[in-house]
């Protein structure tokens, strides 16, 4: 028998704003994956649906994207028996919690944080509320459930820090039990863009490829990664994506091979990129079936998504009850 105290929680979340991509996939759910197949925790994990509305967004793809998060969830290897997958804005306990969470935590300390000014940088007419309280309704998602760790790619972490020190006042002022949750990080954690500046995003065009791209397209889009070079120069951002890629995607032989060869100045890089297209293409075949499968069959999906909800409510519940409690709100 697994002593009860010893089992961790986990948490974690995608926002519902467009289709999976390779760099989700090796920065988040590679890591979800692992850690709900280990029995030392208890894994929840969400479509961050609510954070959506924190930037421009369309009614209807949000409608639909919020489904095929979960269907990519289902598709990636999450298991509804081990990990309770949920959609965040059907577990409204997420936003009580998150403005208990704001009388701690100052319109400063929000508007330093470099992804706030990134996103008002990108949409200067939608600086809302909404997104400068996006941390503390990150910090909510994972305080709810008490959890210790949350696998999310490296430019999470400010936001990870935010929760952690809402726990560490949340604790000290109202005498609440909330663990310091750390970020739980894979060999993918930060996967560069198909451009070769900055990491791989949705929201940026040719950046990505989509875990449901053929063969085809994907050989396309490795075929653009620039790289043309200046003899005797650095080691351009193209080249440094494709590297990157090949050490996570290729056998570490070959891997050592092209690197030779790129080092002798022998590398012909179509050669490389083919390589790469068909191997990032094999891994991603075996989700591409099953994803087929799975859509086929809503009722199935609408089943795991009312079953998620109602066991993340009751976790949810638990630990609202307790803060209300310490607060002076009940
Ligand atoms: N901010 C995260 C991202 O953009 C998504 C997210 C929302 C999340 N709530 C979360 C991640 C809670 C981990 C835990 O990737």
């Amino acid at each position: 028998m697994l002593d009860k105290k010893t089992i961790k929680r986990v948490l974690s979340g995608i926002r519902a704003t467009g289709r999976l991509h390779l760099g989700n996939y090796l920065g988040a759910i590679k890591g979800m994956i692992e850690l709900q197949n280990n029995p030392d925790y208890e894994t929840f994990y969400m479509v961050a649906d609510a954070h959506t509305i924190t930037t421009p967004f369309s009614v209807d793809e949000l409608r639909q994207n919020r489904k095929e998060i979960i269907i990519d969830y289902l598709a990636a290897g999450l298991d509804p028996k081990k990990s309770t997958l949920f959609i965040q804005s059907q577990v409204s306990e997420h936003f009580e919690l998150s403005f208990y969470f704001s009388s701690v935590t100052t319109i400063a300390r929000m508007m330093h944080l470099p992804t706030y000014k990134e996103k008002v940088k990108q949409y200067p007419k939608h600086n809302t509320m909404a997104l400068l309280n996006y941390p503390i309704l990150m910090a909510a998602d994972i305080l709810l459930y008490k959890a210790d760790l949350v696998p999310v790619g490296i430019d999470q972490e400010p936001h990870l820090e935010v929760a952690r020190e809402i726990a560490r006042k949340m604790n000290q002022i109202y005498k609440t039990s909330f663990p310091q949750p750390q970020r739980f990080a894979t060999k993918g954690e930060y996967i560069p863009s198909l451009t070769g500046e900055g990491k791989m995003s949705k929201s940026i065009e040719g950046s990505y490829i989509n875990l449901t791209d053929s063969l085809d397209k994907i050989r396309k889009k490795i075929r653009k990664v620039p790289t043309a070079t200046i003899a005797g120069g650095p080691i351009t951002g193209g080249i440094k994506t494709l590297f990157i890629l090949s050490e996570i995607f290729l056998p570490k032989k070959t891997y050592e091979e092209f690197k030779e060869k790129y080092h002798s100045q022998t590398l012909k890089f179509v050669e490389l990129k083919d390589t790469l297209a068909e191997a990032i293409y094999q891994e991603l075949k075996p989700f591409q079936e099953k994803r087929k499968q799975i859509a086929s069959n809503l009722t199935y999906v609408e089943k795991i998504i009312k079953e998620g909800a109602q066991k993340a409510k009751t976790v949810a519940q638990e630990t609202l009850k307790e803060v209300k409690e310490k607060m002076g709100l009940s």
